[in-house]
């Protein structure tokens, strides 16, 4: 016998997203999104955080998401190997853009359903549950160019008829739903999160949090529609978690660690508890920001609050009120983050911490008395493939090892954790540099930065660990 600290239905899988696997950008009616719009190379980091792009692709520039990993061809032998490993979840989203290609259209694109018909068939058909998230990453380019993306209320009407049309769609389908990927990721990369350009002289904070209230809202409307839709269905949010530590135990630092955490949870708490809570009303006070809401808006916001709380952890995060030790901060982190002298890095900078995962689990827990699940977690490593063909990805075993087991403490504390989707089971595009040699899968994808490769698919050592840890439930994790 051996003992598992996860419950015999948890739902172990993996996770990705439309823009970063599917490719056929244009393909079958798709109109162009804005992760269409960014390219790998320097640029990349200025448009993610609002630098006004090109509202059309340019040549010379490399669009990674234009043909991604073509999953939108070969979903059926990537769901093959996912069952081979015993995925009883697969985390996916539904690119907004294929169901209405302007996001205004009269009607739908019948052919963007049937994609995500054949391919929910196909899962369920392998025994595994679909998850679904609603926008990663992903507004049509024709609602940014002609109302600025969220900052304009329209974005909230026709979000809801998008979402009402594919939860009646896959209604009989689909149990597991999730409105906005990484919604607090708004702040960070705002033109990733949610569609926003700035132009000189606006008032980024006051757009930014506006744009925010209509997500929320959006997300409201979407659970409630979800709820009458697909009563036995259960939808939530989704937070990128991992809390902030400070730096010392100077009380400075400790309130400025809860200031940041807050800075997220502010999402959540309303997503959750359905209300503005009190810090955020005195922020926008404190910083004369006057978020416009519409009559009705507070009572939508109390009455459809979600079901569980989705979040990705991959580090924890330090803070400090000390310009000195501010000027050590941890590379390619979108969080900003002090580098934390205990702990070690991966070659891109994200900080690795499987005891923040139990910490986060616990707070998110202790905060919110409601389901989580953790949608994303992994590590971002660059792979060699040896002569003979195979993939000694020891590092991630390592990583993904410690942080399961973590996960399994926090369910041990009494946290209710109802699955665990790693990000990028077959390597992916990377959201924030756009690389392909940023990889998370246990299947090895043959595609590099510049889109040359075969797109063959070939399983990688940390393939047969994770099929064993899915085969114990949890508890075989040495591989
Ligand atoms: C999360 C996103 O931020 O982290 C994913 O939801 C993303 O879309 C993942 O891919 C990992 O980040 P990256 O930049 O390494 O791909």
């Amino acid at each position: 016998m051996t003992y598992s600290a996860f419950p015999k239905d948890f739902l172990w899988g993996g996770a990705i997203a439309a823009n970063q696997a599917e490719g056929a950008y244009l393909e079958d009616g798709k109109g162009l999104s804005v992760v269409d719009l960014l390219p790998t190379g320097e640029k990349r980091r200025a448009i993610m955080k609002g630098s006004v792009p090109s509202l059309t692709p340019l040549e010379g520039e490399f669009y990674p998401s234009h043909e991604a990993i073509d999953f939108y061809h070969r979903y059926k032998e990537d769901i093959a190997l996912f069952a081979e490993m015993g995925f009883k979840a697969l985390r996916v989203s539904i690119a907004w853009a294929r169901i209405f290609p302007t996001g205004e259209d009269e009607t739908p694109n019948e052919a963007g359903l049937k994609f995500y018909d054949d391919l929910f068939d196909e899962l369920l058909k392998n025994g595994i549950q679909p998850v679904v998230t609603l926008a990663h990453f992903d507004v049509p380019i024709h609602l940014v160019d002609k109302y600025g993306s969220w900052r304009h209320r329209k974005l909230v009407g026709l979000f809801e008829t998008y979402a009402k049309t594919v939860l009646e769609r896959y209604k009989n389908k689909v149990k597991y739903w999730m409105t906005f990927n990484e919604i607090n990721m708004l702040l960070h990369l705002p033109f990733l999160g949610a569609g926003l350009a700035f132009e000189e002289g606006d008032n980024v904070e006051q757009i930014k949090y506006q744009a925010a209230h209509h997500q929320l809202v959006a997300s409201a409307l979407a659970v409630k529609a979800c709820h009458e839709i697909i009563p036995d269905a259960m939808i939530g949010c989704m937070l990128a978690a991992g809390s902030f530590y400070p730096y010392t135990c100077n009380p400075a630092d400790v309130y400025q660690g809860m200031e940041k955490d807050r800075e997220s949870y502010f999402f959540i708490d309303v997503q959750s508890r359905g209300e503005y809570p009190g810090y955020a009303k005195r922020f926008f006070r404190d910083n004369g920001l006057n978020i416009v809401m519409d009559d009705g808006d507070a009572e939508i916001l109390k009455a459809h609050t979600v079901d569980y709380i989705g979040f990705s952890y991959y580090s924890s995060r330090t803070t400090s009120t000390d310009p000195e030790v501010n000027k050590n901060q941890t590379s390619g982190n979108v969080f900003g983050s002090v580098a934390n002298p205990y702990l070690d890095k991966s070659e891109w900078g994200w900080t690795i911490d499987p005891l923040g995962m139990r910490i986060t689990a616990n707070q998110l827990h202790d905060r919110y008395q409601k389901p989580l699940f953790v949608v994303e977690n992994g590590f971002g490593a660059h792979d060699e493939v040896d002569s003979d063909g195979s993939i000694d990805d020891d590092y991630r075993i390592d990583y993904l090892k410690r942080h399961v087991a973590a996960m399994g403490e926090a369910i041990e504390d009494g946290v209710d954790i109802i699955g665990y989707t790693c990000w990028g089971p077959i390597d992916i595009v990377s959201a924030s540099s756009g690389e392909m040699r940023k990889r998370y899968g246990y299947i090895y994808v043959d595609r590099d930065n510049e889109g040359h490769g075969t797109l063959e698919r070939s399983k990688k050592k940390s393939f047969g660990w994770y099929k064993k840890v899915i085969e114990t439930n949890g508890a075989e994790l040495e591989g």
